[in-house]
């Protein structure tokens, strides 16, 4: 039976089945073919959609604007702050009101609960745009990137390093799981992913070929990786007196030239961007002059390195999550 998940809501890679992921991946290089192309594709004229964020954004806004008015529509952002939504309206009556005048909410903020709310009470589909505990328009966009320099997905060898108990470390666990990816956590114990997540992710690995590990050693982590990819120390919402924390936690985590010699020959370097690869950045050269480190999760060698995709990844926001829109509001 053909794929349909029209007036379906994104939340997480969890309420996908991996043909879903499939159909989404595929419709998304579709697009990206007509973008490049020159090829236009306003196939949602007429319709209207609003992003919600509470919580900055670069590449998620952007990508969500360029799809929506590639698509033919009109498109409204609300930033941080500046909506009544939490403050003096309560999640419920935003999502009824804005179920009214938009056939699609993108939301980024806190918890996955609110998210969930929204998409309960919005009568139109409802798009994660990142919480504390997912993210997955990212994942479409990592899968698709690593499909495009691999040529496949099914038995490559994945590695995440760093916090791997937050968004990220979550939603790349479970997209490798569902799509036969095999999966390494390699973190400190105190951020390996929750258990009862891992205990999931390890069931839909079983039925897909492939597995799931955690580990704490880099040694084994990084040998023989396909992909080795990490994300920022310290995510939107946590409070700065973490840092000194997560930094002792996470230094030897660091992925550095090292890291990438015990990878396969043919291994990417992969970050869902924005990274502390340098002290061009207000936070960079704060760490740097507190904690006398130039460079966090990733060195600026291995970010600049030709293994590396990140903009690749980045462009691939735009695409995927154009799919999403389309697939589900067509
Ligand atoms: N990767 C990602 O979600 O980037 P933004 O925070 O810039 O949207
Ligand atoms: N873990 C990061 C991801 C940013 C795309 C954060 O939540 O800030």
């Amino acid at each position: 039976m053909a794929t349909n998940i029209r007036g379906r809501n994104y939340l997480k890679l969890l309420d996908y089945s991996p043909e879903e992921i499939r159909y989404l991946l595929d419709l998304a290089k579709d697009f990206k073919r007509m973008k490049r192309a020159g090829v236009p594709h306003k196939y949602l004229e007429g319709k209207n959609i609003v992003l919600l964020f509470e919580k900055t954004s670069t590449r998620t806004r952007c990508s969500f604007e360029v799809a929506g008015m590639d698509l033919g529509m009109g498109v409204t952002y609300l930033d941080p702050g500046s909506s009544q939504m939490g403050k003096k309206e309560s999640i419920a009556d935003t999502a009824r009101v804005l179920g009214r005048m938009y056939d699609g909410i993108e939301y980024r903020g806190f918890d996955q609960a609110l998210v969930e709310e929204l998409a309960e009470y919005a009568g139109v589909p409802v798009w994660n745009g990142l919480t504390d505990q997912f993210h997955p328009t990212q994942m479409l966009a990592d899968l698709l990137t690593i499909e495009e320099k691999f040529g496949r997905l099914k038995g490559l060898n994945f590695t995440f390093m760093g916090d791997a108990r937050n968004n990220m470390g979550n939603s790349l666990m479970v997209a490798c799981a569902k799509m036969g990816i095999n999966f390494t956590a390699c973190a400190p114990k105190e951020l390996f992913p929750a258990a009862a997540l891992v205990e999931t992710a390890q069931e839909i690995a079983r039925e897909n070929g492939c597995t799931v590990r955690l580990t704490e050693n880099v040694d084994e982590g990084a040998t023989d990786a396909d992909v080795i990819y990490t994300d920022i120390w310290v995510s939107m919402g946590e409070p700065d007196e973490v840092w000194e924390k997560r930094i002792r936690l996470l230094k030897d985590y660091q992925v550095n030239s090292q890291v990438m010699k015990k990878a396969k020959d043919t291994a990417i370097f992969m970050h869902c961007l924005p990274s502390f690869h340098n002290t061009k950045t207000t936070i960079g050269a704060d760490i740097a002059e507190k904690f006398g480190l130039p460079e966090m999760e990733v060195t600026d060698e291995v970010f600049e390195s030709k293994r590396s995709v990140v903009f690749d990844e980045a462009e691939n926001r735009m695409h995927t999550i154009k799919a999403v829109i389309y697939a589900t509001l067509c």
